[in-house]
């Protein structure tokens, strides 16, 4: 069977990049299908390190196909300045990258309206986005008056969508205060720009979903990379501080137009711990000399914004249910060499809520906050793993914590990565795992 994905199961950053130029070994096609210039995958090797947003993270092989579908909101200035950037050091994308033609392209007015309404939305605290008019862009995707995708930059049209856009934007924004109305929208130098960055992508611009389609009908083999985390997918996440598409696995079909059915392996990426950047609720969340060991050996500090990561411990009631939700096969479990050093490690695998005890993730991101974690502790090492390659050489300990991850979240750690380099990875034998998640306790809604 022709279609693996790669999903991350906490809040992003899970090392979604490393594995993806791992796999990329065993396939010809990789495909970025959701978000946009918000993702950050990082990938170390021979010394180097390659930082990547919009494009896949496959582009660094080659005799690799890398594409960029319908589902991702396109920042031409970001994509053009990483596609420089590549070649700059060497790696040549044309003949590799196909950006799709459906892809909506953010503007201006979307990184503009981002960091307006970011923090007003929510009430008390901001989402705390990263600031790339992500959320804007799906926001005209979603309401359609306003959109234009990548394919509208080559219609005779374009200046005339381009000053209906502004028009409105610039209509919208004098109701939004004085910061909003002295935002300067020139339609004219706008289009010009837009059409500098047409010119540029031309080659590269295609119908994404056709070619995909093609080419698993004839025995292609594809490996989607997710971007962001299933915890900040925006219909299952922790809402309203999630980002604005489908990172879950459920956003694969529809973000890059491959019928799920084409997908036979779901790879669930972990930390071995937790981060989040920005706001909302992280029921594990250590502000204490545990969160600063794992912000300093992990070098946590955001890809995009630099902002630190906030870190804490592995939450197996959010990650199982991640894990389900993505329908996920097996596990990697990440950056485990950061764990080392410490005396005890801790994972939640309930929580206490009001009170009661609790093993689903709440739906309601009010009761996500009102929950205490229930920890199941278990010894550290002290010892540095980074230098390990076989699952056996692993310390007791680590073999001991990696088995209860798998076991709570039912399914195995076929992989598991000791560092950044594309080398620091252990491919594990996959070890049947006991399905022994706890039985699903369904309180009766509210007004039954
Ligand atoms: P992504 O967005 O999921 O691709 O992850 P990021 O690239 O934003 O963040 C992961 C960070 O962890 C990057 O700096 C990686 O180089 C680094 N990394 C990946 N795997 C490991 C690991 O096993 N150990 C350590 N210490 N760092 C790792
Ligand atoms: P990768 O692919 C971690 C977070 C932001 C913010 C929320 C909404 O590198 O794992 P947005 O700009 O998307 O509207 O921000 O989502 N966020 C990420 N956090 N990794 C990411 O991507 C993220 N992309 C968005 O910090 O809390
Ligand atoms: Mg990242």
């Amino acid at each position: 069977m022709p279609g693996t994905c790669v999903i991350g199961l906490q809040w992003g950053d899970e090392a979604k990049g490393k594995l993806v130029d791992i796999l990329t070994e065993e396939h010809e096609i990789v495909v970025r299908y959701q978000g946009g210039a918000n993702a950050g995958h990082t990938v170390v090797s021979n010394g180097q390190t390659w930082k990547l947003s919009l494009i896949p993270s496959g582009i660094l092989r080659d005799g690799v196909s890398c594409v960029v579908t319908g589902g991702v909101v396109l920042d031409p200035a970001s994509v053009i300045k990483e596609i420089d950037g590549l070649e700059s050091r060497g790696v040549r994308v044309d003949g590799k990258l196909r950006l799709s033609d459906r892809a909506h392209v953010v503007f201006p007015w979307h990184i503009a309206e981002d960091r307006l309404l970011d923090g007003i939305v929510s009430g008390g605290e901001a989402i705390g986005t990263t600031g790339r008019g992500i959320g804007p862009c799906y926001r005209d995707k979603v309401g359609r008056s306003l959109a234009v995708r990548l394919g509208d930059l080559y219609r005779d049209d374009f200046r005339d969508r381009i000053g209906h856009v502004v028009d409105v934007k610039k209509r919208l924004f004098a109701g939004w205060g004085a910061e909003a109305a002295s935002i300067e929208l020139d339609a004219d130098a706008i289009h010009s720009q837009y059409m500098l960055y047409a010119r540029r992508l031309e080659p590269l611009v295609c119908d994404t979903t056709a070619y995909l389609l093609d080419s698993i009908e004839s025995g292609g083999r594809l490996l989607f990379e997710g971007a962001q985390g299933a915890l900040l997918d925006i219909d299952h996440g922790t809402f309203p501080y999630v980002t604005s598409s489908n990172s879950s696995g459920l956003g694969v079909a529809s973000g890059s137009g491959v019928p799920g059915r084409w997908i036979d392996r779901v790879i669930g990426v972990v930390k071995a711990y937790s981060t989040r950047v920005g706001g909302g609720p992280m029921p594990t969340e250590q502000i204490n000399a545990v969160g600063e060991h794992l912000r300093e050996r992990g070098r946590e500090y955001g890809t995009v914004t630099m902002r630190p990561r906030r870190c804490g411990w592995f939450d197996a009631v959010a990650a199982r249910y991640t894990a389900r939700l993505s329908g996920v096969d097996e596990l990697a479990v990440m950056l485990l060499d950061v764990l080392s050093g410490l005396d005890e490690i801790r994972i939640c695998s309930a929580y206490t809520i009001d009170g009661r005890r609790v093993e689903h993730f709440p739906s309601h991101v009010d009761d996500l906050r009102r929950a205490e974690p229930v920890y199941e502790t278990l010894p550290g090492w002290q010892e540095d793993i980074s230098a390990i390659r076989r699952y056996d050489d692993l310390p007791a300990a680590a073999r001991r914590y990696l088995a209860r991850i798998g076991e709570l979240l039912g399914r195995p750690v076929s992989i598991v990565s000791v560092g950044p380099d594309r080398e620091q990875t252990i491919l594990a034998d996959r070890p049947a795992v006991s399905k022994s998640w706890p039985r699903p306790q369904h309180p009766a809604p509210a007004n039954a």
